[in-house]
């Protein structure tokens, strides 16, 4: 039986590996290609996990799915949810994030689905996903379950992804120099991109659907941290009661989950671990600058422009 089974999953994994090689094709930041499927961009690893889910994902109503495009804070905000809604089984002590990466808490789907059986479906309360809002497996809309996405501001989530992807890029390939990354970058050409589509797609389904869709930025969390936390937490089906308030429990996970702290972890200091984009990814590159505004200490007054006039235009009505 089993045997039967590795031999369609071999021959399903070969009909998606056809599937993927039909699609037209940009420069991938890491790996090779990036494959245009359903008017985003995808790494090709990663692309089996999608394709995988979309098929067979079954969510169910008390899901939480955290839904970022990469670099805008993903780390962070999987760190904060799982803290907020696992607060009652951990103690400070001896909880799971000083000693586990956040991503190894709360798994990308796509990597499951890449990795795993396509017929085990995941039985996690929260799990993540680059995956755009008009790519979203069926089920993740009809079931009811909840998404908070995560927006960042463009140019400091261009600066983190072509850092970040500057270190793990195969060594193969020649570097890839701040403007061909820009040009990428601006013409949607950058992994699940094009970046404003992605944020758009989930800003209008917060709007259409705001018991089910929360819409948050990475600057408001840095800002106001105590009452995003609070959001958080209600949105998730969490709330934090009046005796937790008073007991500190927010400013406890607040700090737990800091950049600060869990950079300085020995876990994310030596660990390493399979990212979204299905490489390995030593921690301590999750953990770069963690601040707003670093994009002033590298991009031209061009470049600037060149963003932000794109900006300008597609999130006009975005406030
Ligand atoms: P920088 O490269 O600008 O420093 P992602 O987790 O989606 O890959 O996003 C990575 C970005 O989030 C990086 O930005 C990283 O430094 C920042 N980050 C990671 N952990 C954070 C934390 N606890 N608080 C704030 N920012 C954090």
């Amino acid at each position: 039986c089993n045997k039967q089974e590795e031999g369609n999953n071999k021959t399903y994994q070969k009909d998606l590996d056809l599937i993927i090689s039909a699609l037209p094709k940009e420069k991938g930041w890491i790996s090779e290609n990036n494959h245009l499927y359903q008017g985003f961009w995808y790494p090709t690893a990663p692309l089996r996990g999608i394709i995988t889910a979309q098929q067979h994902l079954k969510a169910r109503p008390t899901d939480v799915f955290l839904v970022t495009i990469p670099k805008s804070g993903t780390t962070w905000f999987k760190a904060l949810l799982f803290s907020i809604m696992n607060r009652t089984h951990y103690d400070y002590h001896t909880h799971p994030l000083l000693t586990t990466n956040p991503h190894e808490c709360v798994p990308f789907l796509e990597v499951m689905y890449a990795n795993e059986n396509p017929n085990s479906n995941p039985n996690l309360p929260l799990l993540s996903t680059h995956i755009p809002y008009s790519a979203l497996p069926k089920s993740i809309l009809t079931s009811g379950c909840r998404v908070v996405y995560v927006f960042r501001e463009p140019k400091d989530t261009f600066i983190s992804l072509w850092h970040f992807t500057s270190k793990l890029r195969r060594k193969e390939l020649p570097p890839m120099p701040l403007g061909e990354a820009l040009e990428l970058f601006c013409k949607g050409a950058s992994p699940y991109g094009p970046f404003w589509d992605h944020v758009l797609g989930y800003w209008k389904a917060s709007l259409e659907r705001p018991d089910r869709v929360l819409f948050l930025k990475y600057e408001d969390m840095k800002s106001e941290p105590y009452a995003h936390a609070k959001r958080l937490a209600e949105f998730s089906g969490h709330p934090f009661s009046l005796e937790e308030e008073k007991e500190g429990v927010i400013g406890k996970i607040l700090e737990l989950c800091s950049f600060e702290s869990l950079r300085s972890l020995e876990v994310n200091k030596t660990g390493s671990q399979c990212s979204s984009t299905m490489v390995f990814v030593p921690n301590s590159i999750l953990f770069r600058q963690g601040k707003v505004g670093d994009w002033k200490n590298y991009l031209t007054a061009e470049m600037i422009e060149q963003i932000d006039q794109i900006t300008k235009e597609k999130f006009k009505d975005l406030v």
